[in-house]
């Protein structure tokens, strides 16, 4: 499946896990978008990022804490002389934590940790690449990935109706409340960014064998990655707003 002309995508959380295979499938899909800002903490400890430097030119790879004001301000400074004038297509809010905690074990700590970073952080940085992102889509009149979209990963255990069908909690309290947080932030995105044309979405990605998603996980990332890329490819004004799954199926809020 084609990108169509997605030129430029941004995505962050990509030393390892899902942001580094979405950054290696980016760089080999026909056609490739003219850049890929592949964002992490730590660039110079990303070796399997930094690899990928050699092999493809149209790979830039930016610091980016989304936890710190000025890492996201830098960031959208240096992306904004990179893409010049054309904007910003595609922001995959990758980057995310979890904890397991049960309803015993879990602390106000836990709980304000992860919503830090898989909420409240995910919506600075989707605000500061705004301008940009409006920029790129001045450019066209279809939406898409390849004009511009706010792609949130969420997840499905984030889901308030899958939830009342089999009603277990399991350990994952912070986890699965920032994420039901971060789908009403599309949810508002959408509201908001529909009059400029950005859509914007939550994505579950598939359980995937990760970091986070652990060894019992179904999916491996070369099977999940070049699907979820089919359904971002696909992306269109009926997409606006929804909670899609990797296949491109919707889930329920
Ligand atoms: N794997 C699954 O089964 C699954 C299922 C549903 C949803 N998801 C979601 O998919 C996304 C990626 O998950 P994953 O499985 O790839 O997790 P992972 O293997 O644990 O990787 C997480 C990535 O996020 C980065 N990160 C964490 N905090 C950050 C911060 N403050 N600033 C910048 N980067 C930060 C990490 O960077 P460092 O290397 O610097 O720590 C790492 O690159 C997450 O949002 C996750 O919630 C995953």
């Amino acid at each position: 499946m084609a990108l169509g002309t997605c030129r430029t995508v941004l995505i962050t959380g990509c030393s390892r896990g899902i942001g580094l295979g979405l950054v290696q499938e980016f760089l080999t899909r026909s056609p490739t978008p003219d850049l890929v800002i592949a964002t992490c903490r730590h660039p110079d400890q990303a070796q399997e990022l930094q690899q990928l430097k050699e092999h493809h030119q149209h790979l830039r790879i930016l610091q980016l804490d989304i936890l710190c004001e000025d890492s996201i301000k830098k960031v959208v400074q240096e992306v904004e002389v990179l893409v010049g004038e054309q904007g910003l297509n595609c922001l995959i809010n990758n980057a995310g934590i979890n904890r397991l905690a049960t309803l015993e074990s879990v602390t106000a700590k836990d709980m304000l940790t992860i919503y830090e970073t898989n909420t409240v952080a995910q919506l600075m940085v989707s605000k500061a690449f705004l301008p940009l992102l409006r920029k790129a889509a001045c450019q066209d009149a279809v939406m898409g990935i390849h004009r511009a979209a706010i792609i949130n990963v969420s997840s499905q255990t984030a889901s308030m109706q899958l939830f009342f069908q089999n009603k277990k909690s399991q350990e994952v309290y912070p986890y699965r409340i920032s994420k039901t947080a971060l789908n009403m932030i599309t949810c508002c995105l959408a509201a908001d960014l529909i009059s400029d044309g950005i859509l914007c979405i939550s994505l579950h990605p598939g359980w995937i064998k990760t970091d986070m998603g652990g060894s019992k996980a179904p999916l491996q990332l070369k099977e999940a990655i070049p699907a979820i890329l089919n359904v971002l490819a696909n992306l269109r004004e009926k997409d606006h707003g929804a909670f899609l799954d990797w296949k491109g199926e919707v889930i329920p809020w």
